[in-house]
C-alpha cells in the first residue's frame, strides 16, 4: 500500500493526512475482497525497514493502527473476517499488541475473508526465524535435517498454512517487492499501477483482478498443456 505520502504532499498537506486517507480505503478494499469471496487478502502495513522513517510519523502510523483495530472489530466480525498480524510483534508498542490480540482472538472462528495485516514484517526475517524454529527441532532430535522440505519449511513461516500469493498488487508506481512475502511470491502474478494507495477504489481493484484473470499460469508448463488441462478438466 505505497504513495499515502506523495498523495498528500501533491494536496500540500502532512504526510499523515495521507495515511489518514489510506486508512479508510483499507476498509473499504477489505469489505470488497470479503464480498467478492477471496480467501486470503494479505496487506503490507509497516515493514521492518519502515522504523527508519521520521519518529513522529511512526508514531502516527501506530496510532491509526490501534484505532482502525478498535473501530473496525466490530464489522470485521459482521463480515465474518478473521485477523491475523504476521511480523515481529514484540517491538510494536503494547496498546497495539494488545489491541491486536483482542481483535484475533475475537475473529479467530470467523470463516469468511482471511485477513493478514504484516506489521514489523519482512520478508527475510520470516524465512529466518522459520530457518531457527527449523534448526531448534532439528537440534533437539524432533526433526531430521532430510526430512525438511518445502511444505515444511512453509509451515513454519508466519502466514502458516496461507495458501501461496495468486496477485500481488502494488501502488504508487514503484517497480519492487521491498521485502515483502519473498517466500510466497514465487509463483504470484506482480501487478504495479501507478495508483497512489489513497485513490485505490474499487474500479482500481476491478482493474487488477481483470489483468489477473487474463493471466496463463503456467507453473512451468508450456502453455499447450495448460490449455489442454483447462479443455479436459
Ligand atoms: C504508505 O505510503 C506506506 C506506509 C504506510 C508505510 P508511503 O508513506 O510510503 O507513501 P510515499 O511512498 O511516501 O508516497
Ligand atoms: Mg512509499
Amino acid at each position: 500500500m505505497d504513495g499515502n505520502g506523495r498523495w498528500a504532499r501533491q494536496r500540500h498537506l502532512p504526510r499523515v493526512a495521507g495515511h489518514r486517507v489510506g486508512a479508510r480505503v483499507v476498509r473499504r478494499v477489505v469489505e470488497e475482497c470479503a464480498r467478492r469471496g477471496v480467501g486470503h487478502l494479505t496487506l503490507f502495513a509497516f515493514s521492518s525497514e519502515n522504523w527508519r522513517r521520521p519518529a513522529d510519523e511512526v508514531s502516527v502510523l501506530m496510532e491509526l493502527f490501534v484505532r482502525a483495530l478498535r473501530d473496525e472489530e466490530l464489522r470485521l466480525q459482521e463480515h465474518d473476517v478473521r485477523l491475523s498480524v504476521i511480523g515481529e510483534r514484540g517491538a510494536l508498542p503494547a496498546r497495539l499488541q494488545d489491541a491486536i490480540a483482542r481483535v484475533e482472538a475475537r475473529t479467530a472462528d470467523c470463516r469468511g475473508l482471511h485477513l493478514h495485516v504484516a506489521a514489523n514484517y519482512g520478508g527475510q526475517w520470516d524465512i529466518v526465524q522459520a530457518a531457527r524454529s527449523l534448526a531448534a527441532a532439528a537440534a533437539c532430535g524432533a526433526l531430521a535435517p532430510d526430512a525438511i522440505d518445502e511444505a515444511g519449511f512453509a509451515a513454519r513461516l508466519a502466514l502458516g498454512s496461507a495458501p501461496p500469493v495468486d496477485l500481488l498488487i502494488r501502488t504508487g508506481g514503484e517497480l519492487r517487492i521491498s521485502n515483502f512475502l519473498l517466500w510466497h511470491l514465487a509463483y504470484a502474478e506482480l501487478y504495479f499501477t501507478d495508483t497512489l494507495w489513497p485513490d485505490f477504489d474499487i474500479a482500481s481493484l476491478d482493474q487488477a483482478l481483470a489483468w489477473y484473470a487474463g493471466r496463463e499460469r503456467r507453473f512451468g508448463r508450456t502453455g499447450e498443456q495448460v490449455q489442454a488441462g483447462a479443455a479436459g478438466a
